[in-house]
């Protein structure tokens, strides 16, 4: 009898320690700091949401583009081992396609969030906001899109006109229906 009950007694403990340790998680993964989260939570949107602070023009973008992206973006952003970024000699519907910045992307606060997040593709993140904004001017500037002299900012760069804008189709509003 008394063995029955000590069994029973330590079933009953077992099962409390194994719902304790289900509601406690599997204690898989470590707690995250806020500013881990901060560095990689940097996204930006078309309206220029999420844009940081700083400030940038083609002039000085051209210095750093030459000193850290032009060995494998080309003179001008003409390409070289990696893709051509300005300067296209025919467009987006020829044969084979040209698609640089100027005739393919349809949002400028899109080039900023590409580069910040990941250019140069040997040290990403490395670059300031400033020299983010100043790059982003330059290879707008090499687009024929904004004045070399154009100030480039969370301000301005949202209202840059891209020409391919028109060119994607907006999946949030698009008949569900079309889709199928
Ligand atoms: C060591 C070589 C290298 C350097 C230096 C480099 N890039 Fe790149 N870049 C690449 C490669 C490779 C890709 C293609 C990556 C991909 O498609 O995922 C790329 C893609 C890009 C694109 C997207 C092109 C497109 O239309 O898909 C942009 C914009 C860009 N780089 C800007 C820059 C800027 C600005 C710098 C300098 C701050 C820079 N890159 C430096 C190698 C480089």
């Amino acid at each position: 009898m008394f063995m029955r009950k000590l069994l029973l007694l330590l079933c009953l403990l077992s099962i409390q320690t194994a719902i304790a340790d289900n509601l406690n998680g599997p204690d898989l993964g470590r707690p995250v700091h806020r500013t881990t989260i901060e560095r990689w939570d940097m996204n930006i949107f078309p309206d220029g949401t999420g844009l940081p602070e700083g400030t940038g023009t083609a002039v000085e973008g051209k210095a750093i583009y030459e000193q850290q992206c032009q060995s494998c973006h080309g003179f001008q952003g003409t390409g070289n081992s990696a893709e051509e970024l300005a300067g296209a000699q025919h467009t987006l519907t020829d044969n084979p396609p040209d698609k640089t910045i100027g005739t393919y992307w349809p949002y400028a606060t899109t080039v900023f969030d590409f580069i910040r997040r990941s250019m140069p593709i040997h040290a990403p993140g490395s670059l300031s906001n400033d020299e983010t904004y100043a790059v982003t001017a330059y290879l707008l500037y090499l687009n024929g899109i904004i004045k070399e002299s154009t100030i480039i900012n969370s301000r301005t760069l949202p209202s840059v006109k891209m020409p391919n804008r028109h060119g994607f189709i907006p999946v949030k509003t698009y008949p569900r229906n079309h889709l199928r």
